[in-house]
Order: C-alpha cells, then structure tokens, then sequence
C-alpha cells in the first residue's frame, strides 16, 4: 500500500514539488558545517511554505520542529511532511560515550541498546532521522573523527554498524519511539590522507572492497533507511558526483531502496574539487549519480528543473529520488500523523529519564579499557587512603561529552571528581596542575591558550607527595577530536605530558587516567606509569563510570578497537596489515628489511588489547571440518579471584591467495563472563562468508589453499593452528 501512496502523491505533484523534497535546508540556529549564506532564512521559509523543502536538519526540540512542520502540513498545496534530520550521534541529551569508545566495549547488545536510547529521547523531540552511525574504518589517529567510528577493523566494525542501525530503527520504523538511521559516509572518507580533515582519498580496490564496504553492507543487511555520501574524492571523482559508488554499487548491486543525502555543501563542493565547472554542472552530475537530497548546497532548488527542461537530466531519476524519500516518510509514520513526534509530555517526561541513564551508565563502564596494571596497583582501596587527585579533566563537567553533542547542556557530566567522591572511605585532595590547551580554531568552547603555565605544577607536586595514590586525568578536552580536528602530533596536548613527569619524580604510584577521542602516542606513560585506564569520552555519566572502574566495583572488559602507535611516525597503522617482501629480520648486519632506524615496528597497545583486575587463560584448540564449514574451540579459564569478562578474539590468515590477504584478520568474537576459576569453551564457526574475500572486481571467491587460525584475548594471540579447503 505505501508505493500504492507514493504512486498516487508523485501523480499529484509538480516537477518544483518534487525537486522540493530532494532539498534539505538547515534549521536557522545551529550549524554543523560553513555557515549558512547569510540572510536566506527568508527565503528559506518562502522555499518552505511553496513546498520546497522535503526536509530540515537542526531544528529540535517539540516546539521548533512543529512550527516548521505546521508550514510543511498546513502552508503547502500538498501537505508532505517534514524529515526532521539531526546529528544524534551519541545520545542526544542524555550522552553515551563517543562511539570509539562504545566499540571498545565489544559488547553489540550494549551498543544497541544506547542507540535505542538516542533514538527514544530524539525522537521525543520531534526527530525523525539520525545521521549516523558513521561507519567510517579507519587506520589513521590523526584523523579527528576517528572518535565517531567503530576503529579500524572492518569485520568489528560490520557488527557494530548493524547493532547501531538496529537500535536507531528498532523493528518497526512506524513506531514513535524509533528514527531512521543514516550510514556514512559513503565512501572512503575515513582514508583522508595524512589524517587531514576532508583531504584527498587514494585507496585500491582490494581496500576498498575489503576494507571499506562491509561494515556498510552489514548495515544494509540491518535495513538501514538511509546513506550520506562523502566529502572526499575517490580516484579523482568526488563521492557526491560519483555514479560507481551509489548507481552501480549501493543501489543496484546491493539493492538499496532507501535515499541517499549529500553531506553538507558537499554538491556545491564539487567546484572547488575541480570535478564540476559550476553549480549547475555539479547538480546534474549528483543527481544522475545517485544523489538523492541535497544538505544546504541551495543547488537542487535552483538548478535542477533547468537541467531537466534542457534534457540534461531525466525526469524519471527525480521520480525514483522523490519516491525513495517518500518511502521512508511513509514508513516513519508522518503521513498518518505530521505531529507524532511533537509531544511536550513525551519530551519532558523522557529526556534524562532513569532508563536513559542507566544504560548511559552501563555502556560507559563498559567501554573503559585497561591498557596497563603493573603491581595490581589497581582497583584502589577502598580504606584509609590518601589520593590525589590531578588534571584539569578530572574537574570538568563538559569535556566527557565529547564532540557531537549538540543538545547536551554544558557541565552536564559527571566528573571524575565528583564519581570518586561517591566513596567515602579515602580522602580526596584535588590540583588542576595545567589547562588542557584547546586548538584555536575550535569556535564552540572558548580557548584557553597559555602554553608556558606551570605555575599551577607545585600545587599538584605537593598533593602528590603527600599521598598513597595519584590518579592524573590527562588528556583531550571533548572538542579535541571530531570533525575538522585532525592533530599532527597525537601525544598529550599541552603542558600535561610535562605535568605527568614532574609528579612522577615526588610519586611514581600513579594512575593515568586517559580522556581522548582517539588513540595517543603514550610512550613515556607506558615505561614509567604503572597503570593506565583508558576511559575515552564517556559522555554524561563519565566520572561515575570511571569511579566504579577504579575501586573495582565493575571490573573492566573494554579492549582498543583502534591500534595505539609508539610514535604519530608510525601512523597509519593496523593490526591487519598485508605483509611485505621482506617482513622479518633476516639476522646479521643487514638493514634491507621492512623496518624504521628509530623505533620498532609494532605498535604500543595492539587492537583488540584490554587487560581485567582477573586473568584468563586460553587452551586446547581444535579445529573439526564438517562439510564445508570449519568449527574451531578453544577452553578459557578464569585464573584469577574475581569474576570478570574476557572477549575472545578469533582471527585467520589466508597464507597464499590470488590477491594477497592480511597477515591477520578478525573473523569472530565472543565476549564472556567467566566466575573464578570457572572454564568454558567458546566456539567459532568459519563458512564461506568469513573464509572468502572480494577479488579485484569485486567478485566475492573462496579459494582453496592453506589458513591459519589464531585466538586469543587480544590480535597479539595466544593460540594458533592450521586447516586446508581442499
Ligand atoms: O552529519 C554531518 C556529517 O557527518 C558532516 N557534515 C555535516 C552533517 C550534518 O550535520
């Protein structure tokens, strides 16, 4: 009955109707991009009340979404609805940890059960449609929003886009509680070279199949309503403009049925690209490759029915446009009732609700990473200490939100202070010691520049001197990452890594305690400090989350989804890596093998890597064919006094192939929780899908030959063995 609808709508509508719902305009307050041209919210609102506008972004709240819905319902001839769009990335109000963090957690019931909550408080606001999950993979820290992905791995990343999806869009679209979701950005944006913000993309085939599209077919295999396109080029063809990625690949190859949104500007973008001469040549290449809605170009509504008049574009691609945007309008419920959204009871009674932060709670915890516990330094006593607690992180009540959280209030998190002081049974003395130095060009939080301060170092020297503990809170303030951050030097900013070192020569018993949006070059920590907790952005309940982590009261599980480098020189770098021609060191005196003169090639934590206040220990595996499928077990065992949660990591290599397969790849996982002493066996199957690799056209084979296994608690595994596919 809906395409019945949208058959009968589209005979309805004029060919300007139907270019207004391929425009999406921003709302008139905040902006997520360059700002918008100045004084067109006039014509915004004519735009709007001629029914030339299909949908609008950061417009929220029930009383703004209804008074431009009202226009769209109750001003235009036919009446179509709204898609309210947002960037509801972590949480909207109420936040989750950034979504690196989450995926540390490795636990996709927990990451679907945030997105459920995100989407229960946005859509109580009056939001229809979220962009995101960002399924970006990544290999480059320098890249600032390596804090909104799932990390570098294609497989992990594959499961989490689907959870992500799943709990935005629930089971059924129509239900109010539930947003479309949004994968992007499609593709290959995460491979800007150099890390650098929105710069150039060169990757290969094999990358791009291998590495690139799964987690982006994994979200179609979750029925993923909508995709984002990208503000790279790929092989010199912006993604905007780019017929293979959304014709060939997205729409006919995979059978998307959904729509497809530009990124920001990014159809006008194609001039400075160099790729299109003029606004109106840009939007004739966007639409005839696939681009369906235009974000605040201004170019679908002044160009597009010239182009179509001259020929230069058919008018049955706007039909199919128009009639995927419908789609989901109808599926989201809004053509039975425009309002459904805009419930000031719902609203107030759902945002910060116990059940949305409970489970920020729960995911928070469960995404803090044990990089390092020398001399079971953690968990603290709960008694009769003296702590010391240093860092201007540890008192601040925003920076654990993170970036891409436009609807949360400033201090609206709890602090690492305020979690600790929960406990009562230790004292507490508290010194900044130094700002953390925020970039000049962040224009949301004011900046705080004063490079050569130390004056506040002799005040936290004598906290720390006079204590048993010191947990240092060090690291990235929330906007340190994100979009348009990308670092050059990934080390603690600022005077802090300074600040560490001084406190260390009064009290070496320290515990750092990491805030940051992607992975730091923590060298010096790791030789000296003896234990380090990775706690990320962990959003509003952030101080809470780590207090627990360190007295013991949850027992951390996270493990990296993203390789820590040694040095920002190392960058890009994977666990997955091909191997090269000479990969070992042949022995001898001989420098003609893969390597750096001044560091060694592995990196400092591995991926996959996450230590527990208990120990696991891996044993007996088997390996058993049946049919064409391979079974692999392996027996865990908690070695340790304490319950504690391990996840078991399954990797293969493929040894010889038709094209070269990475020395290590994730093709299965486990997360278990396992009482003292307690063993159990967990159990991987490996079929075709997880055996075979895309060809260099993209063909999907499984060849014979031999493979290697390996299972263990991190990519650095404990176990390994062999089997042929005969
Ligand atoms: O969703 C974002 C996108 O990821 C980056 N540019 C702006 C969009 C809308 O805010």
């Amino acid at each position: 009955p809906i395409e019945k609808r949208i058959d009968d709508l589209l005979s309805r509508m004029t060919l300007e109707e139907k270019i207004g719902q391929m425009n999406q305009y921003n709302g008139f307050w905040d902006v997520t991009g360059p700002s918008p041209i100045e004084g067109d919210a006039e014509k915004k609102y004519n735009d709007l009340r001629n029914g030339f506008v299909g949908s609008m972004l950061n417009v929220r709240g029930v009383d703004e979404v209804k008074a431009v819905q009202k226009i769209a319902v109750e001003e235009t001839r036919l009446g179509i609805p709204l898609i309210i769009g947002f960037d509801v990335i972590h949480g909207y109000q109420t936040i989750s940890p950034i979504p690196l963090a989450e995926s540390a957690s490795w636990d996709l019931e927990a990451i679907r059960k945030s997105a459920e909550m995100a989407a229960l408080e946005a859509s109580a606001v009056g939001i229809n449609w979220t962009f995101a999950p960002m399924i970006d993979v990544s290999r480059d820290a320098r890249w600032g929003r390596v804090m909104e992905g799932a990390g570098e791995d294609p497989y992990l990343g594959g499961k989490i886009a689907y959870a992500r999806v799943k709990g935005f869009q629930g089971d059924d679209l129509s239900k109010v509680n539930t947003i479309a979701a949004c994968a992007k950005h499609f593709a290959g944006y995460g491979f800007a070279e150099a890390g650098k913000e929105y710069n150039t993309v060169d990757v290969g085939t094999s990358t791009l199949y291998n590495i690139i599209f799964p987690p982006f077919q994994a979200s179609i295999d979750a029925e993923v309503k909508t995709f984002m396109n990208s503000f790279n080029q790929l092989n010199g063809i912006p993604a905007t403009g780019n017929k293979y990625l959304q014709r060939e690949i997205l729409k006919d190859k995979w059978k998307f049925d959904g729509f497809v949104v530009s990124d920001w500007g990014s159809i006008y973008e194609m001039i400075p690209h160099g790729y299109a001469e003029n606004l109106s040549k840009a939007v004739e290449i966007a639409v005839n490759a696939g681009s369906d809605m235009d974000m605040e170009s201004n170019a679908y509504v002044n160009e597009l029915s010239k182009l179509i008049k001259e020929g230069k574009v058919n008018e049955t691609l706007i039909d199919d446009s128009v009639r995927r945007i419908l789609r989901v309008k109808f599926e989201l419920g809004l053509f039975d009732d425009p309002y459904r959204y805009c419930n000031k009871e719902r609203e107030k009674k759902v945002l910060g609700s116990k059940e949305v932060i409970d489970a920020s709670l729960d995911i928070a915890k469960k995404s803090i990473v044990l990089l390092k516990n020398d001399n079971q330094l953690l968990p603290l006593k709960k008694y009769g200490q003296k702590i010391a607690v240093i860092g201007a992180l540890a008192n601040d009540k925003t920076s654990p939100l993170g970036n891409w959280r436009i609807a949360a209030k400033n201090e609206s998190a709890i602090s690492v202070l305020e979690g600790l002081s929960n406990y009562k049974g230790n004292t507490i003395a508290y010194a900044k010691g130094v700002d953390v130095v925020l970039n000049k060009t962040d224009f949301t939080r004011e900046v705080v520049i004063n490079e050569t301060d130390t004056s506040g170092f002799s005040e936290a020297k004598k906290i720390a001197k006079n204590s048993d503990v010191v947990i240092m809170v060090l690291g990235e303030d929330g906007f340190q990452s994100g979009e348009g951050r990308s670092r050059t030097e990934i080390g603690l900013p600022g005077l802090q890594q300074q600040l560490l070192e001084e406190v260390y020569k009064v009290n070496p018993n320290i515990v750092l305690v990491l805030n940051n949006g992607r992975p730091l070059t923590l060298g010096w920590a790791d030789n000296h400090i003896p234990s380090i907790l990775e706690a990320w952005h962990l959003g509003t309940q952030s101080g809470n989350a780590i207090a627990q982590v360190l007295y013991g009261d949850y027992n951390p599980s996270g493990k990296l989804p993203m390789s820590f480098p040694r040095s920002v020189g190392q960058v890009p770098i994977y666990y997955n890596q091909q191997s090269t021609g000479r990969p070992n060191y042949p022995g001898g005196d001989v420098v003609f093998w893969s390597h750096y003169q001044d560091d060694k090639n592995e990196v400092l934590y591995p991926f996959g890597h996450g230590l527990s206040y208990t120990q696991f220990e891996y044993k007996n595996m088997r390996i058993k064919q049946e049919n064409k499928i391979f079974v692999v077990e392996v027996d865990i065992t908690n070695t340790g006094e304490i319950q504690g949660k391990e996840v078991v990591q399954l990797y293969i290599r493929d040894v010889f192939a038709s094209v070269a397969r990475p020395i290590k790849e994730l093709k299965g996982f486990e997360l278990i929780s396992l009482n003292p002493k307690e063993n159990k066996t967990v159990q991987f199957t490996l079929t075709d899908k997880e055996l075979g690799f895309y060809n260099n056209t993209g063909e999907f084979i499984v060849e014979s030959g031999l493979f290697e296994v390996f299972v263990g608690g991190s990519s650095k595994t404990v176990l390994n063995g062999k089997f042929e596919i005969k």
